[in-house]
């Protein structure tokens, strides 16, 4: 049998890594948006640069962007492939990064944060259930006002349009699987047209209100949503921690 890597094989990781033709991509498009969400990267507009939390960093690809802005960062992956090649880039381009493998959900930190990031769809392997606990724990290292940046597709909004039911990229074929109410997944089928194979895989489905709502339960406001165009993503959505007591008028 044929032992199927979903990140090399299936996403491929040149989508994750900063020197690759797609991280150069990547950064291009984040780079159209940063004006916009640099005020938030600091929190309460600090003059000095953050420290920010890169949660589901990946191959490090835009924790190592931000880092080339001038932050602080430090990225957690429970992928432990996912942080040699965080490590590996950070060592070959000197960057001063810190990335640990960890589970977002249970990891402890003993850092304070200015702000935290997710990016680049990582919602989309995080079930809803888990993103609560997620934010949960670590809730208590995002300083007061601390910001946190969502980057995902909205996958609701593309399914009930219809634009997941069969779709090409690259090196696949995609059709759309089963959904599961259990846990609100669609099991994706992938078909490689260079002889690796078939491939199934889950991705959990968000979509902004959802987001909004399960922030706002966990006392995040949304100070500012866009709409992006860029790989994998679909919106960009800033949520600030609100005071003790703060409600929305
Ligand atoms: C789609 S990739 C995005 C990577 C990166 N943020 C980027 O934009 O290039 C999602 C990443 O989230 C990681 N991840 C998923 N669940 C996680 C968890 N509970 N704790 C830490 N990392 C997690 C995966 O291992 C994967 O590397």
């Amino acid at each position: 049998m044929v032992v199927i890597d979903f990140w090399k094989d299936v996403e491929g990781y040149e989508k994750y890594t900063y020197s690759s033709r797609w991280g150069k991509k990547r950064i291009a498009e984040m780079e159209a948006n940063y004006k916009e969400i640099e005020p938030f990267l600091s929190g309460n507009k600090r003059m000095i640069k953050g420290r920010i939390l890169d949660i589901g960093c990946g191959g490090g690809l835009l924790s190592l962007w931000l880092e080339s802005k001038g932050y602080s960062i430090v990225g957690i992956d429970n992928n432990k492939k996912m942080i040699k090649i965080a490590l590996g880039e950070k060592k070959k381009l000197k960057f001063k990064s810190e990335f640990k493998n960890a589970d977002a959900g249970t990891v402890k930190l003993d850092k304070m944060f200015d702000s935290f990031t997710m990016f680049g769809n990582t919602l989309a392997n995080i079930s809803l259930i888990s993103f609560v606990k997620i934010m949960r724990n670590l809730n208590k290292n995002l300083r007061k006002k601390g910001n946190v940046l969502i980057s995902y597709n909205d996958s609701l909004k593309s399914v009930l349009r219809d634009q997941y039911s069969i779709s090409t990229s690259d090196n696949f074929l995609n059709i759309n699987g089963n959904y599961s109410h259990l846990d609100n997944s669609i099991e994706l089928i992938r078909v490689s047209f260079k002889g690796k194979g078939m491939v199934k895989f889950k991705m959990y489905v968000w979509s902004s209100q959802i987001l909004q709502a399960l922030m706002l339960s966990l006392g995040f406001k949304l100070v500012k949503s866009m709409e992006i165009k860029a790989e994998m993503v679909t919106n960009l959505d800033v949520y600030q921690k609100m005071r003790d007591g703060e409600h929305l008028s």
